[in-house]
């Protein structure tokens, strides 16, 4: 299943960032790094391009961040960890940026209360598309201009804050999903945005048994929170080849789903009697029938699409009122590997039952890169796969997405497996 009218490449297509294969000449090398450079930048700007300056003000809940502040952050990223370092003729656009812009890296310096990134009217949309200019213009003088001694380290770092800019892409849209959710007049995003049909594989299939190699191996980018590569035992198990579907959602709902209590973790039942949660996120009972809101306003639901827009907690529940599990991040690994998913990516991120930690040997990076992963290994769950909103070519087998079991403003769906 795939998207439309998001992104400008489509989803599955093969998009390295940065040089296809070490055998490039230097200037091969710094050119990949600079047409990579401009289409991430590019790609940050055309999914802001159809929200006004009101639309990138909005912070609509603490998770959540304004348009206008991604686009900032991930700038500040680079103007941080890459320029200010690496070249001594750069000037910072803003002393006052940092403190506004930098997320949660205590290790760069003080920062503003994530929950009041709403209320930072000034900077504008517009001073923050010349600061984006200024720090655009002088990344591409350092990747044409670095020494050859530093290329290899301006380059690394260079990865890390595309692929940072290719998740914020992916918040972007989730968070102002959240917003005009909030909105009584359901505004519309993208008019053309739709769910294609999802992959018609049906059934379980059985995922290889034993000691399984799980975690980024080999060349190409990862963060390091997939790594080390290490074994995993892998118990005798099947697992979904389709997602779940809405209609199957349906009949949890009807079943009462949401009002029995055996069926949910305690800390999901204190939550859903806390929420009122009747539904998955977005979703409203109409005359009719239910409709949620999407990227393209708000439409009736879909009973051949994926679910979204729910829980840890819902997904676990499901699980049980199904008489499945939800299958660990390395079953789902294994699986995926092995060609069993459909559906694996490029449609909804799938709740893992495996608990957000470090890998066996896993170590962060040293100074405050090193707090990009491995500080939050704590109380979270994993989600594999990559979502209709996640950008071309940010996917990977070995990737893993991490947020804290009450979390539904992703598009967060669930696979399930059984134990035979
Ligand atoms: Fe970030």
């Amino acid at each position: 299943m795939a998207r439309t009218a998001i992104s400008s490449v489509p989803q599955g297509a093969s998009t390295v960032l940065g040089p296809a294969s070490q055998q490039q000449s230097p200037e091969e090398v710094r050119a990949a790094w600079s047409e990579a450079f401009r289409r991430v930048r590019a790609e940050t700007e055309a999914r802001a391009a159809p929200l006004s300056p009101e639309d990138q003000q909005i912070q609509s809940m603490a998770d959540a961040s304004p348009t206008k502040w991604h686009r900032a952050h991930v700038t500040w990223f680079f103007e941080t960890f890459l320029l200010k370092p690496h070249d001594p003729a750069y000037t910072t656009f803003d002393e006052r940026f940092p403190f506004l812009f930098n997320s949660y890296y205590v290790g760069a310096g003080p920062r503003h209360a994530r929950p009041q990134r709403g209320l930072i009217t000034r900077p504008s949309a517009d001073d923050v598309a010349a600061y984006r200019a200024h720090v655009d213009k002088a990344v591409a003088h350092l990747i044409d201009t670095v020494a050859p001694a530093d290329a290899a380290r301006v380059f690394s770092i260079l990865e890390i804050g595309l692929h940072h800019e290719q998740q914020h892409q992916e918040l972007l849209l989730t968070d102002i999903l959240h917003a005009f959710a909030q909105n009584p007049t359901d505004p519309v995003y993208d008019a053309q945005w739709s769910w294609s049909k999802p992959d018609q594989d049906k059934g379980f299939a059985a995922v290889p048994r034993g000691i399984q190699s799980i975690g980024h191996a080999g060349q190409g980018f990862c963060f390091d929170n997939e790594t080390p590569a290490h074994d995993e035992l892998i118990a005798d198990m099947r697992i979904a080849r389709s997602l779940v579907s809405n209609a199957d959602w349906l009949e949890f709902i009807k079943a009462g789903g949401y009002d029995t209590p055996s069926l949910w973790l305690s800390d999901g039942w204190t939550q859903v009697q806390e929420a009122g949660w009747q539904a998955p996120g977005y979703w409203r009972r109409e005359a009719g029938g239910w409709s949620t809101m999407t990227l393209a306003g708000r439409q009736s639901v879909d009973p051949q699409a994926p679910v979204t827009h729910v829980s840890y907690y819902e997904a676990d529940a499901f699980a049980r009122f199904a008489g499945k599990h939800l299958p660990s991040e390395a079953e789902w690994e294994v699986a995926a590997r092995a060609g069993l998913l459909g559906d694996a990516f490029g449609t909804a991120w799938q709740w893992t039952r495996s608990a957000y930690l470090p890998y066996p040997g896993y170590r962060a990076a040293d100074g405050a890169l090193g707090e990009y992963n491995g500080k939050f290994m704590v109380s979270q769950m994993v989600l594999r796969g990559s979502s209709v909103a996640t950008p071309a070519g940010h996917e990977r087998l070995s990737y893993r997405n991490f947020f804290y079991p009450p979390a539904r403003w992703q598009f967060s769906g669930v696979r399930l497996a059984e134990f035979t």
